[in-house]
């Protein structure tokens, strides 16, 4: 069935001149980019019918000929609010289409979105099988098609999936040249079922990333009456921050989840809590405590995190998430052990003890155990802190660091022999700097540091960290 020639005008239906939906663009067909949108479930089903709705010629493929028999009969092929009206819409103006004619729907039109179903194998990984098999049959078409053309991934895949897979497929089955002859790009999808044609209009975020910048361009445009900050990455981080999403909210069910289990046993109403929660805009929902580095630590959060596990199991009350949490800012710890022997150091700088920068505070330093471990390697170790003095508040917090769980038995006796209050002895002392504190003095002793120094960074110290084989980024 060749679906350029089912349009059937008699679809034309009775909404179409009263509807007041705020999605209806003028005919502009013409002028717009032609679209190919394969696999017609939840993504592409709403992706015809919404770029339909701009104006856009779009053509769906499915290998399944129910779904593309339902499409160009102007029916939903699923449940969603606003994608049945739509579709009726388009198919009725003579925009939308559907086919399971590969070659015919990629030769006629300008940009394919690929959102075929990549679901978990059964040993958790992500399937990939209908992926390959439509870009083989894309390459195929490709092949035979003049001019340029661009391919657009919207399933949801492993970071490196497009470039590393994907894109060697099709440059195998088209003989053509990726870059030259056809774009990639990769565009996630965020759209929430039972709301996703409002999504459309009014995305949380559009993102893509690509192999060059024409790739990019060619999908941003398509957005640029519906969000005009486009924000524009590589392929990989583009594939990656789906996954981030989706883990972050399956995180947030979760958290809200035990918390009020918690808050349940101890006759807590946990909507009221959690309402309150919500309301901290500066350090809940916020960027806050969202940038990859160290581990924390400090007076509050770990001893904290103890309580509410303590007072979860005094209930018997299940919170593997919450459970998680110490043994992960644990396992940040050993990994920074792993990079620091890794290098074999026989001579070690910290820059930064106390828990956090601006302040004198060393309970529960997540750079404390990473000192006593070495010391008691036999490294040499030397520390300088602006806020640490010998004489002063140091030793009123060893009274606190002592009780903590993870500081060295050592600590007290150790510190004094190894605090130094001249940055530029302590930078000259170790063949391993570690940093742990993200200031403009250390920024500067870093950047001037003596060749063949190696740099462990555990703040991201530079917004673009240094490429060389010395520096050593802790999550970056
Ligand atoms: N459902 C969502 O809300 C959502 C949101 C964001 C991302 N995603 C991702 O988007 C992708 C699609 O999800 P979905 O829920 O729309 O999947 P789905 O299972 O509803 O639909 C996939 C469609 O692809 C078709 N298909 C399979 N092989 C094909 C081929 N070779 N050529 C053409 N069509 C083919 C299938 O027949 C089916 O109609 C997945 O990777 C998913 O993880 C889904």
């Amino acid at each position: 069935m060749d679906a350029l020639e089912i349009v059937d005008n008699s679809l034309h239906i009775e909404d179409t001149a009263s509807d007041d939906s705020a999605y209806h663009a003028a005919d502009s067909a013409a002028l717009l980019p032609r679209l190919s949108i394969f696999g017609l479930g939840y993504v592409g089903a709403v992706s015809v019918a919404c770029f339909g709705d701009l104006g856009h010629r779009v053509v769906g493929v499915d290998i399944d000929a129910a779904k593309v028999d339902r499409i160009n009969a102007g029916i939903s092929p699923m449940v969603e609010l606003d994608v049945p009206k739509l579709l009726r819409r388009g198919v009725a103006m003579g925009r939308v289409s559907a086919t399971i004619d590969v070659r015919n729907a990629l030769h006629e039109t300008d940009i394919s979105f690929i959102c075929v179903g990549t679901p978990s194998a059964t040993d958790g990984s992500c399937d990939l099988r209908y992926l390959q098999s439509a870009c083989e049959n894309i390459g195929a078409a490709l092949a035979t098609k003049e001019g340029y053309h661009v391919l657009v991934f919207r399933s949801t895949i492993p970071p490196g999936t497009t470039r590393n897979l994907l894109l060697p497929i099709i440059a195998k089955a088209s003989g053509k040249e990726p870059g030259v002859d056809f774009g990639v790009a990769f565009h996630p999808e965020f759209l929430r079922e039972s709301t996703a044609v409002a999504d459309f209009f009014a995305p949380p975020k559009t993102v893509v990333g690509g192999i060059d910048a024409r790739s990019i361009k060619a999908v941003a445009d398509l957005y640029k009456d519906i969000d005009e900050d486009v924000l524009e990455t590589s392929l990989e981080a583009a594939e990656m921050v789906k996954y981030v999403d989706n883990t972050w909210h399956a995180l947030k069910v979760s958290f809200a989840n035990e918390i009020g289990k918690i808050c349940k046993v101890n006759d807590i109403d946990s909507h009221d809590v959690m309402e309150i929660f919500i309301q901290d805009t500066k350090l809940n929902l916020s960027p806050y405590y969202l940038k990859p580095g160290y581990a924390f630590g400090g007076s509050c959060l770990p001893k904290d995190v103890r309580e509410i596990g303590h007072l979860a199991r005094m209930a018997a009350v299940t919170t593997p998430l919450l459970d998680s949490i110490l043994p992960s800012n644990h396992a940040q710890i050993q990994h920074a052990m792993d990079l620091i022997t890794r290098l074999v150091p026989r001579r070690v700088s910290f820059l930064g003890l106390t828990f956090k920068a601006g302040t004198d505070d060393l309970r529960e330093s997540p750079m404390l155990p990473l000192l006593t471990a070495l010391a008691e390697q036999g490294v040499a170790v030397q520390v300088f802190d602006p806020h640490l003095d010998l004489k002063g508040s140091v030793r009123h917090h060893l009274a606190h660091a002592r009780h903590s769980k993870n500081d060295g038995p050592d600590l007290a006796t150790m510190l004094p022999e190894v605090l130094n209050q001249d940055l530029d002895a302590v930078m000259a002392h170790g063949d391993v700097v570690i940093v742990g504190h993200r200031t403009q003095d250390f920024q500067a002793a870093i950047a001037a540091r003596r060749e063949g120094q190696h740099v462990i960074d555990l703040v991201r110290l530079f917004d673009q960290p240094e490429d060389s084989d010395t520096y050593h980024g802790i999550c970056w």
